[in-house]
């Protein structure tokens, strides 16, 4: 007897018979990017096809998410204010607090995941608190934990730390179940590698450090054991979800992730990869869609249940046309 694979491969009704992994709606993430002020609505020119907006012009891209089927957002804030201990992180009327809830009251059915983190609000860039030149842990913990239930109090329904600091989901589960919420579940970024593939972001977000890197918080790309060890950690702590972050060069981490935790493991699909796909299809040298999602058909493989990705409409519009 002969093996032979081909026979399932015949035609594509048989093929879509045993796929064994699909790209999901209700499993796409799309980050935005939450720009205090009025009437902006500014392109990144680092990553085609990605804007922050005002909250009066939020409208626009909410709808279409919406009417495409995505349901869940990632919010990241862009405020006018940054000093030294990140205070518009959390500020009860902060950009991101007063984003939360427009989305919640104009989109009640969409999922608000907020990313809780101070480097967007400090003026120098770091995730965390300074002094000396260094990063300080433990003090940055009460700050943070203060922006999550600023968060929550707006309505946001996923609390996404992506700080990195040591001990943060613990603190930050403690100081929600004394506010009252205990139903608020945490997606922890556990495994987030210092990596060169966020750079759009840093111009996106405004966040770029400006002195030194995040090498003393975020992990050495080298490190898959590690990766593990910080997941384990944050599932001790509390996590209701784990990340790794970036994707593709780190599905081995999805992988084990998923092999040997039993709860929902995310990957970010970052901006560095988005936009390394974006410009070569710009170029005319790939097929975009097609690339597309192969990339989050990999993820998927590896074991990711949800992914963040600048890609989520373009996917959702893709997906919709075919029906
Ligand atoms: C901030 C943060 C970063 C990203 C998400 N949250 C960047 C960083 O750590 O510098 C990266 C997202 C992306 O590249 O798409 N803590
Ligand atoms: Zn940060």
């Amino acid at each position: 007897m002969k093996v032979r694979l081909r026979r399932l491969r015949a035609n594509g009704t048989i093929r879509a018979m045993v796929q064994e992994n699909r790209i999901d709606l209700s499993e796409l993430v799309y980050p935005v990017f939450v720009a205090e002020g009025e009437n902006i609505k500014q392109p990144i020119e680092t990553m085609p096809g990605i804007y922050q907006y005002s909250i009066d012009m939020l409208k626009e891209i909410m709808d279409e998410l919406y009417n495409n089927q995505i349901r869940s957002v990632l919010l990241f804030g862009i405020p006018k204010h940054k000093d030294e201990v990140g205070s518009s992180a959390y500020d009860q009327h902060g950009v991101i607090q007063n984003a939360v809830s427009y989305i919640k009251n104009n989109y009640p059915d969409m999922i608000v995941i907020a990313d809780v983190c101070l480097c967007e609000y400090t003026d120098h860039g770091h995730c965390g608190l300074v002094k000396n030149g260094k990063i300080l842990n433990d003090q940055t913990l009460p700050l943070l934990a203060r922006m999550a239930v600023s968060l929550a109090v707006a309505g946001a329904d996923i609390i996404a730390p992506s700080d990195m600091m040591d001990g943060r989901i613990g603190y930050i589960r403690e100081q929600l179940d004394q506010n009252g919420f205990t139903d608020v579940p945490i997606m922890a970024y556990s495994a987030k590698f210092a990596s060169a593939y966020y750079s759009p972001f840093r111009d996106a977000a405004h966040s770029a450090p400006a002195f030194g890197d995040r090498k003393t918080y975020q992990m050495d790309p080298a490190n898959g054991r590690e990766a593990i060890r910080e997941i384990e950690e944050d599932i001790l702590e509390g996590a209701d979800f784990v990340m790794v972050k970036p994707a593709l060069a780190y599905l081995d981490v999805v992988k084990e992730a998923s092999m040997r935790f039993n709860l929902p493991v995310v990957t970010y699909n970052v901006s560095g990869e988005y936009s390394m796909v974006k410009a070569a299809a710009g170029l005319g040298y790939i097929d975009e869609k097609r690339i597309v999602m192969e990339n989050l058909l990999s993820m998927k493989r590896a074991g990711a249940k949800i992914i963040i990705t600048y890609h989520a409409l373009d996917v959702a519009r893709w997906i919709n046309s075919e029906k």
